[in-house]
């Protein structure tokens, strides 16, 4: 059964045009992060034990956010009111994107809504897909520093399941991983030809 659509969540959208980075791009980027086999083993086991505590997951890094004024001004209007509507929508499609970091193919489908997911941080699509009367960008340094949080915090979450520690230290690793390449990859239309 296929899971129930998130709105704005295009990643399966015939109409999404496809990425700029290549899969040869792609494979020396996984080769970088040192990505194997047992990383993708690793990650669906983190898929299955994450399934139940998404939103337990969701809280926390929510919570981050909310807890720093210079992070929560992004889903805020300019003058620094938080946009309910617009933080609800995008914890919805964020959701979705942890389940798809650990279940989905890094194949070209999956590269081109890397490349979606990156615009929507940026000018040309930040704000679009909400109709969110927010600020226009994120800087390209706060996406790199939230490789930490994003990456610390989750380990809880991967021990909850009662795998064996040298279990949970795989699916960590190969979290970490997966969210140091998408970084890599959303970087692409913050740095153009400096890519
Ligand atoms: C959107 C992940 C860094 C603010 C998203 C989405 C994901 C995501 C999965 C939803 C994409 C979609 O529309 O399907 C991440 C990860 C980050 C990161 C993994 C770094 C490791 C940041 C930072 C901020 C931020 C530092 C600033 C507080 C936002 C906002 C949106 C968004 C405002 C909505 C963009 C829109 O208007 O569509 N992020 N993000 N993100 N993120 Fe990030």
């Amino acid at each position: 059964t296929s899971p129930e659509p998130v709105p704005g969540y295009t990643h399966d959208d015939p109409g999404l045009p496809p990425s700029p980075v290549t899969a040869a791009d792609l494979e020396l980027l996984l080769a970088t992060v040192l990505f194997g086999p047992e990383d993708q083993a690793a990650l669906r086991t983190a898929g299955e034990v994450l399934s139940g505590q998404i939103e337990q997951v969701l809280d926390v890094w929510y919570g981050f956010v909310g807890s720093h004024p210079h992070l929560v001004a992004y889903f805020s209007t300019s003058d620094g009111v938080p946009i309910a509507d617009y933080l609800a929508r995008v914890r919805a499609r964020f959701a979705r994107w942890i389940v798809d970091t650990c279940t989905r193919p890094y194949d070209e489908r999956w590269l081109a809504y890397q490349q979606e997911i990156a615009l929507r941080h940026t000018e040309p699509r930040k704000n679009q897909t909400d109709h969110a009367d927010s600020v226009p960008h994120i800087p390209l340094r706060y996406l790199v520093a939230f490789i930490y949080p994003i990456t610390a915090t989750i380990r809880p979450f991967l021990a909850a399941g009662g795998h064996p520690e040298a279990e949970v230290d795989a699916m960590h690793q190969a979290w970490f991983k997966a969210v140091t390449l998408q970084v890599a990859l959303w970087s692409q239309p913050y740095a153009g030809r400096a890519w």
